[in-house]
């Protein structure tokens, strides 16, 4: 069956959109609110491109990199863009990995977790990976959000760029936003993420919060950590 979201096609498109978030700076800015400095392990998931992690390692080279992505030609892509990067990229789905118990100290992603379908099992399979007293921050578009504020931020932030370049952008979010369903995105209310973390490993040890990257706000947050007496 094809799936959009696994095709050349969306790798190649993907690949254009990732280097304009990392032009934006929005790799950065996700960096930034990663427990970077203490940690030895990070996994990105849903990778794509890798640029998330050419920031981590440029703002942290002591850290070990990891990318996992379901989609192989995403992989492929990715493999092509890191020259001089040492980085373990493994093909496959988060909700169940090859990784050992107990590895990472940090899981991250940007946009990925909308798209994995069985979201109680990678948060699970998330937990099993991650080291006691490690942590796990998700950036995803949530569902309930003012789309015209948020249009108009998009349209703010890319003032300086060509008509074309603004119009895709938005018409790009637009579509995503309004109509992701299509191309196999669901996204979540902050109660439906709460509930799905409370019910999985992590318990209690969560926090879910809006948050907004580029000043646009419509992400959420998803913060989940692992107890440090954790077996
Ligand atoms: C919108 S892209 C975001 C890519 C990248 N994080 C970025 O910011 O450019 C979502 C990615 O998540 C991947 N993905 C979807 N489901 C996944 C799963 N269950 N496990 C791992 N990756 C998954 C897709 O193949 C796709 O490459």
């Amino acid at each position: 069956m094809f799936v959009f979201s696994q095709s050349k096609f969306a790798a190649g498109l993907q690949r254009i959109v990732s280097f304009r978030r990392q032009d934006a700076g929005l790799y950065r800015e996700i960096a930034e609110r990663l427990p970077l400095i203490k940690a030895e392990r990070v996994l990105d998931v849903g990778t794509g491109t890798c640029l998330q992690l050419k920031v981590i390692h440029e703002m942290a080279p002591h850290l070990a990199l990891y990318g996992l992505d379901l989609s192989e030609a995403a992989i492929q892509v990715a493999s092509k863009a890191l020259v001089g990067l040492k980085v373990d990229l493994r093909a496959g789905s988060i909700s169940a990995t090859t990784y050992d118990d107990n590895f990472f100290d940090i899981v991250t992603c940007n946009a990925s977790m909308s798209y994995w379908e069985n979201p109680e099992d990678c948060f699970n399979e998330i937990y099993r990976i991650l080291k006691p007293g490690g942590e796990v921050m998700l950036f995803e578009p949530r569902k309930e959000i003012n789309l015209e504020e948020a249009l108009a931020q998009i349209r703010e932030n890319m003032a300086e760029k060509s008509w074309l370049r603004r119009w895709g952008a938005v018409q790009m979010n637009k579509f995503g936003l309004k109509r992701g369903g299509s191309i196999g995105m669901k996204l979540y209310t902050l109660k439906e993420l709460k509930q799905l973390a409370a019910e999985s490993r992590f318990g209690e040890h969560n926090s879910i919060d809006k948050t907004a990257l580029l000043n646009i706000s419509i992400f959420v947050c998803i913060h989940l950590w692992k107890p440090s007496s954790a077996e």
